[in-house]
């Protein structure tokens, strides 16, 4: 290896809330086993912490309680916990007159943006990571290097080494199959950006697809924001459905859940998937759900009905005719297909899983993989890799299949960070024992 000031101990792939949280865990172990650091270097490729920017819409609100933060479940006396950033912001006592678990996405967004100024030293903007090679040398791989490539104008390529990464690359958007995004067509994880270069004076008619959280919160903003178009809702339900987090479903999403789904057997984990899914996939918050029912009737009761609901309907295909986007939807009612031409097409179609294989590039072909092709992964996170790599391969996130429903989502990111700081530092000490 080449000279030791290059490699990291960590070297995590992303900075939204995941990697802050193990950012946070990393240093609150620093402490805690004073004086052993573990150096940690995070790649970004936005050029500033961005929590999914274009859907933070003005009135919504998170869909946790605001004690699932960063920090508190792991380490409630942590400084980097939500009642800290309320009490630095002066608005402690003010959030709880307000008597309010869900704060906005809007407030969250700055109490990470908060969190985040506390390792501006550590973490590279615009910085997109390539790839993952491994050295070339005899004997087990005990670190990787990582390419990465400069977002901003100079788009320069750099390489560092590290003896563990963790790849938390998030959510991929996913369009319905077949239809490509352009101007007048983006998927929701676009929307703000796209509709604010707009030209929404001639915008007549909105079509908004789904029947998630996204599509309804699109549908109430658009319907708001442009009074004079009409907005259709294209959704495969009768109607939206709504997000269970009643107290025992919630349960689900509670550190041993973790536990008890990693290790249950293949017919557990499938339970929790078809008893559960409901707390998360293709439904909507109460609140959202009598929002836009109430438009819908206050329209009927003036006469001026502006909001349809096109339900039982799937987008088929999708089409640009001159200045209109023609949409083919397949209706089950009747099992028919049937046309509508719209000025504007969002979908809110969801995303897909994290899915590592293209960035871990060489490495991939030495991670161990199960029956059904997907990546084995151990309770600590790290993929289970071939004996010749020895250094550690972490992932927050494309962990469904053994880890559960929470692993794309917050509400176990505190324990998940520490449980994985904690094993990093194991591995280090066991590492040193036996060089010694
Ligand atoms: P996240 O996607 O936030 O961050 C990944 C980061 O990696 C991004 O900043 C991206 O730019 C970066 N990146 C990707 N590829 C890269 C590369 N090759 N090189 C460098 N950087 C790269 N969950 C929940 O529990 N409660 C909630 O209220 C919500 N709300 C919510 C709203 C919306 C609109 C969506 C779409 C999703 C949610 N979620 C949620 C689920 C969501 O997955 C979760 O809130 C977090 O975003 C997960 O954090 P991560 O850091 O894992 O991914
Ligand atoms: P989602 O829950 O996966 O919903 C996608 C919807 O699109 C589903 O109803 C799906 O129906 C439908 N769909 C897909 N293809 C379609 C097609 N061709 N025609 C018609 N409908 C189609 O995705 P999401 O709403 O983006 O939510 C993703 C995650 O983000 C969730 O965790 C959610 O809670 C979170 N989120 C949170 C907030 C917040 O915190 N305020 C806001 C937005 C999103 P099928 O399932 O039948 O395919």
């Amino acid at each position: 290896m080449g000279s030791k000031e290059e490699v990291y101990e960590v070297v995590g792939i992303g900075f939204g809330p995941s990697n802050l949280s193990l950012a946070v865990a990393l240093e609150e172990h620093e402490s805690k086993e004073s004086g052993q650091p573990l150096s940690a270097a995070f790649f970004e490729r936005q050029p500033t912490l961005g929590w999914h920017r274009n859907m933070l819409l003005p009135s919504a609100k998170m869909q946790i309680s605001f004690l699932k933060d960063l920090a508190t479940f792991r380490n409630p006396a942590s400084r980097f916990s939500f009642i800290s950033y309320l009490h630095a912001a002066g608005r402690l006592a003010q959030f709880v007159n307000n008597q309010e678990f869900f704060p906005t996405r809007q407030e969250f967004h700055d109490y990470l943006e908060w969190a985040e100024s506390s390792f501006a030293d550590r973490v590279t903007y615009s910085s997109e990571v390539l790839s993952i090679k491994l050295p070339r040398a005899d004997g087990p791989a005990d670190h990787v290097e990582v390419e990465m490539r400069d977002t901003g104008s100079r788009g320069a390529t750099r390489l560092v080494k590290a003896r563990n990464i963790v790849v938390s690359t998030g959510l991929v958007p996913k369009m319905p199959s077949g239809v490509a995004r352009d101007e007048r067509i983006w998927h929701s994880s676009e929307f703000l950006e796209k509709f604010r270069k707009l030209d929404q004076s001639g915008v007549k008619r909105v079509a908004v697809v789904g029947a998630g959280q996204s599509a309804a919160e699109i549908v109430r903003f658009v319907y708001d924001a442009l009074p004079d178009a009409t907005v259709c809702a294209i959704m495969p339900s009768y109607g939206y459905s709504i997000a269970d987090d009643t107290p025992f479903a919630n349960r689900i999403f509670d550190a041993d859940a973790v536990d008890d789904y990693y290790h249950g057997t293949q017919r557990s984990k499938d339970s929790f998937w078809r008893y559960h899914k409901n707390t998360n996939y293709g439904v909507v918050d109460d609140e959202v759900i009598r929002d836009l029912h109430q438009r819908q009737y206050d329209d009927e009761v003036r006469g001026t009905p502006r909001l349809e609901f096109l339900n039982l309907s799937r987008v088929d295909t999708v089409k640009q005719t001159g200045d209109d986007v023609r949409l083919t939807m397949h209706s089950v009612r009747n099992d028919e297909t049937y046309q509508l031409d719209v000025d504007v097409l969002i979908c809110a179609t969801g995303y897909d899983s994290m899915e590592p294989t293209e960035l871990l590039g060489e490495l991939e072909g030495h991670c161990l993989r199960d029956q059904e092709g997907r990546f084995r992964v151990e309770r600590d996170y790290r993929l289970a890799t071939t004996a010749d790599v020895s250094c550690g391969v972490y992932l927050q996130g494309g962990t469904e299949h053994t880890h559960g429903l929470a692993s794309s989502l917050l509400s176990n990111i505190a324990i998940r960070s520490g449980e994985i700081a904690d094993s990093i530092a194991e591995r280090r000490s066991t590492r040193q024992y036996s060089a010694a």
